[in-house]
């Protein structure tokens, strides 16, 4: 008996061993516009979507019904969609009773699968509407009644008597500057699911806010008491006033509106606005100066508790009513900026120095007192000096912790880099160890804190500006104690969906660079740089990297709202402004305003959320007028402005030549988004699609006539050239096709495997290539060391992807040309892009995007040869969370030569699966057995030295002997 337990025992362990149970289907990742139960949208017809989730193969959505009520038990139902029969999942249209604003409604899907089984999403999910057409109730823009000449910010505030029990609260606010509310002592943010305040940084956003400025909603009910309440709020510069603002907006006042609906148990309501006679300013808090490019100085001893009841404010002046803004107050759209605290970075290394130590370099070395490789606490006698470098480039500011006499100063710089060696013919600005800050330019990027002289410390981080910066410097006017810093993580909170590994360190470093770029410099807009006296959103720049960061982040709201900036900031005649938000520079320009095409395209190849072609789709045949409008006899289709070019590229291409293949480019993606509205092959779009196509063939036309010579090649004899026409199709035969990628190869293979591209080039580079079949061209790029290539970036140090490949280099030091010596720009970490759908595979299905139809094409690195010095990538492995749910790629190169390709579809699509087969023996197996029509794989087919697999979801093991 003992005997056959134990056997029945080791049976059953067996089984649970090997078979542990697959994942059951479940619906989750419930959305609204984007957003997990979003709070404050206008929107009158919300999109929903979700996610399936399943640990089985073939798995699939035949139905779903949604129910929306104002109730979370949803029996007050304004929407049921019934069943619908449609394996449609994510943006689908709300078609309810009209949404009654300040409204919180709840909603659950029930979905079949592919048998029948019904499957009902878990766990709370709502939306809740915005003022939508409510108005403000007459609040008013209030502003402080008083000269400020200081950048200082203004404080606002005014009490109120609260005699009843309230069941809701909703504040509904916006500033002119950047602004941030307390109630009560204490700060506003908004509950996650978990109940847990999430705070917002540098709200409202920037927008163009000659028509635009967000307000947002925030559930206040908790931060309320009985008996007197008090509502304070600060503004700062920010975006609207600040030296960012070039003075677009004149000498603006700041300002601040504020409505707060109260509902009480009772029934009754309440509503409190802002309004000059009951609210209060002050211009002389402990911000005494705040500005994006230069940084904050706070005195600590000017703290008060001027937010909480009992504040004695009869010093504080009567507010005046603020006239500046004219435009339209919309609900927030997007990822806020936050703090990222998962992010925050901790001192590698801390060094103390006194003076100069004289050598013979210019400037010296430091003197070095100190020195320290992990956080440690710090004595900064009065003279000295303490740098601290974060090991990583970053965008945000540092939170330190310092001991002292009250009054003593404290100031703190920031800086990308450091300097090396003293020596101003390497470009060094100061001693060798101390920050290289003039590549700042007019930025002064520096904090000043006056202590407050609290016994046990004070900690301090500002909170009206940001800087880039990987080293900081502190000095202070008396000794103090620095107990801690550090760095906190300032950027657009979207969530990260992609990830890449490969089997070689130096590219894992460049990825992440990349990632890191893309943190830095997606801040409520995508910018350019993080540190300088730019920061702006250079419309080129995101259309060059903008399908890479939409791999690395969810970014389909994040542009929804740019490209509403795009709009706002179009210019009469249809010119896309060269920086979105509009503020400084012009209009136009060639490759930089096309953005404004480019950005939809992406967006509706990653989300297929035909949406965003329907909404700039007027303002992109504005933009195309607009290039139409700039053709005359002799010089057609001249396409948009030539300022900017090829930007910092080592060869220069015509501009002129850049800004044609462009307006190619313009026609063809209009030409396939008009596609993509058209229902019939005779409507509106379908026509609109015939012309651009025409438009398209014209440019062609006109772009051989200029710019080929006899043998249809091209005159402009550069690799952004080739790449340009490559790409665009411009090329008359494919017999000349065939001519020009041997010359691009040439132009590469004879460089010694170095680009030579800028922005533009280096953008388009290695998909091109791939394309034309030369992918191992594209591999040695990849994994070329000297100078320019994106691992000689790597090599030199980088923590960040650079706007120039030899911004700094250990051979010379810095760039002379000073002024563009960026150590964050993301442009040239568009080869992400092609890690992700070249190296990877993992592509979207241009017929049916979004990743409803996925197509992997992974293209391991097999080189048979390699230039001197590179050795062969010999795994990958990629994840992308679609919304659908994640895909995943991942090779591996045996040692006996044989490639082991792992890959997850997830559940509610489908995909085709292009295998490389070796030649010799073309065999394939999957999880050991050799491929054949099976559970999840519908068809097998041997074409052109690849098995093309069609997939239904499920995880897969195959591997190519
Ligand atoms: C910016 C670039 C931008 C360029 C225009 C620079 O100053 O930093 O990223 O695209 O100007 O050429």
């Amino acid at each position: 008996m003992r005997k056959t337990l134990q056997i029945a025992t080791i049976f059953l362990l067996l089984f649970i061993s090997c078979e542990s149970p697959r994942k059951a289907t479940s619906v989750v990742d419930l959305r609204v516009e984007y957003t997990t139960n979003p709070v404050g949208i206008d929107i009158v017809k919300p999109r929903f979507s979700w996610k399936m989730e399943s640990g089985e193969k073939g798995v699939y959505q035949t139905s779903y019904k949604i129910v929306v009520a104002t109730d979370e038990s949803l029996k007050n139902i304004v929407w049921n969609s019934g069943e619908v029969i449609s394996e449609k999942s994510v943006h689908i249209v709300y078609e309810g009773e009209v949404l009654k604003p300040a409204t919180r409604y709840f909603w659950k899907v029930s979905v079949k699968n592919q048998d029948s089984q019904e499957i009902v999403s878990t766990g709370k999910a709502f939306f809740e509407t915005g003022l939508m057409d409510s108005g403000w109730s007459n609040a008013q823009w209030i502003k402080p009644d008083q000269d400020d000449t200081k950048s200082a910010v203004a404080m606002f505030r005014t009490t109120y008597s609260l005699n009843k029990k309230i069941s809701s609260a909703r504040l509904y606010s916006s500033g002119l500057g950047i602004y941030e509310v307390f109630i009560n002592g204490k700060r506003v943010g908004t509950p996650n699911e978990k109940g847990v305040r999430q705070y917002e940084e540098f709200k409202p956003g920037w927008t163009d806010y000659t028509h635009t400025v967000f307000y947002s909603t925030c559930d206040v009910r908790d931060l309320l008491k009985q008996g007197e309440n008090v509502i304070g709020s600060i503004v700062a510069p920010g975006w609207w006033k600040g030296a960012i603002s070039f003075g677009k907006y004149g000498k603006p006042d700041l300002g601040f509106i504020a409505k707060l609906v109260l509902n009480y148990t009772d029934g009754s309501s309440e509503i409190i606005v802002t309004d000059p006679k009951t609210w209060k300013f002050c211009l002389n808090g402990p911000i005494e100066f705040s500005d994006f490019y230069h940084g904050e100085t706070y005195d600590a001893r000017k703290e008060s508790a001027w937010t909480s009841p009992g504040f004695d404010d009869s010093g504080w002046q009567t507010c005046g009513i603020n006239t500046g803004f004219k435009g339209d107050i919309t609900a927030f759209i997007g990822p806020t900026v936050q703090v990222r605290e998962h992010l925050q970075r901790l001192p590698v290394k801390i060094t103390r120095y006194d003076g100069v130590t004289k050598t013979e370099s210019d400037h010296g070395m430091i003197n070095v007192k100190e020195s320290l490789n992990k956080p440690a606490k710090v004595k900064l006698p009065k003279g000295q000096t303490v740098v601290y470098d974060l090991g990583q480039n970053i965008t945000g500011w540092v939170k330190f912790k310092v001991k002292g006499k009250s009054g003593t100063e404290v100031t703190v710089k920031f800086a990308e880099m450091l300097n090396d060696e003293g020596k101003k013919s390497r470009g060094d600005d100061g001693p060798g160890g101390s920050l290289y800050r003039i590549n700042m330019r007019s930025a002064k990027t520096t904090l000043k804190y006056t202590l407050k002289g609290a016994k046990q410390g004070e900690e301090y981080h500002p909170t009206t500006t940001f800087f880039g910066f990987r080293y900081c410097d502190l000095t202070a006017t008396d000794d103090i104690e620095i107990l801690s810093l550090t760095g906190e993580v300032v950027g657009t909170a979207s969530e990260e969906v992609g990830s890449i590994s490969t089997g070689h360190p130096v590219v894992n470093q460049l990825l992440s660079n990349i990632i890191w770029g893309q943190r830095s410099n997606f801040l409520s807009i995508p910018t350019d740089c993080p540190q300088r006296d730019e920061r702006l959103g250079w419309t080129g720049d995101i259309q060059i990297f903008g399908r890479t960061a939409s791999y690395n982040a969810d970014l389909a709201s994040f542009f929804h709202k740019w490209m509403g900036d795009m709009r706002d900031s179009q210019r009469d005649d249809g010119a896309y402004p060269d920086v979105a938000p509009h503020c400084w520079v012009g209009w136009g320009q060639a490759a930089w305003a096309e953005a404004g095409i480019i950005i939809p395209w992406t967006t509706y190849l990653m989300y297929n959320n035909k949406g965003i072609i329907e909404e700039n789709y007027k303002s992109m045949e504005k933009y195309m007028d607009f290039l139409a409008s700039r053709a005359d006899e002799k010089y057609k289709y001249n396409g948009a402005g030539t300022n900017y070019g090829d930007w910092v590229s080592y060869v220069k291409t015509d501009s002129r030549y850049i800004s044609v293949c462009y307006y190619a480019y313009s026609a063809l993606l209009m030409e396939k988004m008009s596609l993509a509205l058209s229902n019939n092959k005779e409507d509106e779009y379908a026509l609109k699609s015939e012309y651009y196509r025409t438009l398209y063939n014209n440019i062609k036309q006109e772009f051989q006539t200029r710019y080929t010579n006899e043998n249809g090649l091209l005159e402009q004899n550069t690799q952004t050239a080739y790449l340009l026409a490559l790409k665009l199709d411009l090329f008359a035969s494919e017999e000349i096709k065939k001519e020009a990628i041997n010359q691009l190869k040439s132009l590469i293979v004879d460089n010694g495997n170095k680009l030579n591209t800028g922005f533009i080039g280096t953008g388009t580079i290695m998909p091109t290539l791939s394309d034309a079949g030369l992918i191992d061209i594209a591999y040695n790029l990849l994994l070329q060391r000297e100078n320019p290539s994106w691992l000689y970036s790597v090599d030199q140090g980088a923590t960040t992807i650079w706007e120039r490949w030899n911004s700094y280099t250990k051979e010379n030091g810095f760039h002379p040309d000073i002024g563009m010596n960026s150590f964050n720009h993301y442009a040239y970490g568009a080869v992400a892009e092609w890690i992700y759908r070249y190296v990877a595979g993992i592509n979207t299905d241009e017929q049916n995007p979004g990743f409803k139809h996925i197509i992997l094409n992974p293209m391991p690195d097999f080189r048979k040869t390699f230039p001197e010095g590179q050795e062969q990538i010999k795994q990958v492995d990629a994840s992308y969370n679609s919304y659908y749910g994640k895909i995943r790629s991942a090779w591996k190169i045996e040692e006996d030569g044989s490639v082991k390709y792992d890959i997850n579809i997830p559940a509610n699509t489908t995909a085709r699966l292009s295998l490389i087969l070796n030649k010799e023996t073309g065999e394939v197996y999957e999880s050991g057995e050799p491929v054949k029509v099976t559970n999840g794989i519908v068809s097998v087919l041997k074409e052109n030295g690849k098995m093309v697999i069609e997939l239904k979801s499920g995880d897969y093991s195959f591997v190519v002997r």
